[in-house]
């Protein structure tokens, strides 16, 4: 089924009723990985492709902006010395991600805890902790459910779905990143700067670029966007050409 949004009108509780009968290979189910550094607008391509392709959405830095957020308020230190409580506590995470985009830890809606400043450069903290990064992939490989999987983050097509079929790897120059980040914060937050949020934002790159265990890189087979000057609706539509090409089905 090319386009397994078409159930939505007259049957859709088809995918439903077809996987109550039917097994799939995990490893033959689509996945598309959208990769890239801070606010590169990753997030917004890949929940547009999901939404058009009717895919699962993996955000993975949802999972280590969570599990910064339960290990700040277990009060482990963010670093080595906290790293095998923090691994402990990233297996345990009982997570919900509800229809209507809010994530529930242990019942407790914490979407807007996760999204600030802060609890991006705590997850850019833990995301170096070898055995962090380790606890988290069974539940990234867990996302990978029929009809298919668009996998966000920094580490999808280079670690975690090494194999996919399409991997998309997104850049924007830090100028327009940071103007971007600004937009979206500065109604939340009047202290806000664009300064310091570009010096936030490179102190994040160059974390996560240089950290020994899957650092932030294309992959070797990663088709490249630059998406500086190029719309949200244009960047959706050339993925899904490139992903047509690919056939993945
Ligand atoms: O995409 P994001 O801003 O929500 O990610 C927050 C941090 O999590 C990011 O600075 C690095 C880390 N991260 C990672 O190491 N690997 C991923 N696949 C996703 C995020």
């Amino acid at each position: 089924i090319e386009d397994p949004k078409c159930v939505a009108k007259t049957f859709p509780d088809y995918f439903e009723a077809l996987f109550s009968l039917v097994q799939a290979d995990p490893a033959r189910i689509p996945v598309l990985c959208v990769d890239g550094p801070t606010a590169s607008g990753k997030g917004t391509l890949a929940a547009q492709l999901a939404s058009q392709l009717g895919y699962h959405l993996l955000d993975s830095g949802a999972l280590y902006r969570i599990t910064a957020l339960a290990a700040g308020r277990a009060q482990l230190p963010l670093d080595a010395t906290g790293e095998p409580a923090i691994a402990g506590l990233a297996q345990g995470l009982q997570l919900e991600f509800t229809a209507d985009h809010r994530v529930l830890l242990a019942g407790e809606d914490v979407s807007d805890a996760i999204r600030t400043e802060e609890a991006g450069m705590n997850a850019s903290k833990v995301s170096v902790l070898p055995r962090v990064r380790a606890a988290l992939v069974d539940l990234q490989h867990g996302f990978r459910r029929l009809p298919g999987l668009v996998a966000d983050g920094r580490d999808m097509g280079t670690v975690i779905f090494p194999e996919a079929p399409l991997k998309v790897f997104l850049t924007a120059s830090a100028e327009q990143r940071a103007q971007r980040r600004f937009k979206q914060l500065i109604s939340k937050d009047k202290s806000i700067t664009l300064d310091s949020l570009r010096a936030d934002l490179e102190a994040r790159d160059a974390r996560d670029s240089s950290r020994s265990v899957a650092p932030l890189k294309p992959a070797a087979d990663a088709r490249l966007l630059d998406n500086s000057n190029v719309s949200v609706e244009e960047s959706v539509k050339l993925v899904l050409g490139w992903w047509q090409g690919k056939q993945p089905f």
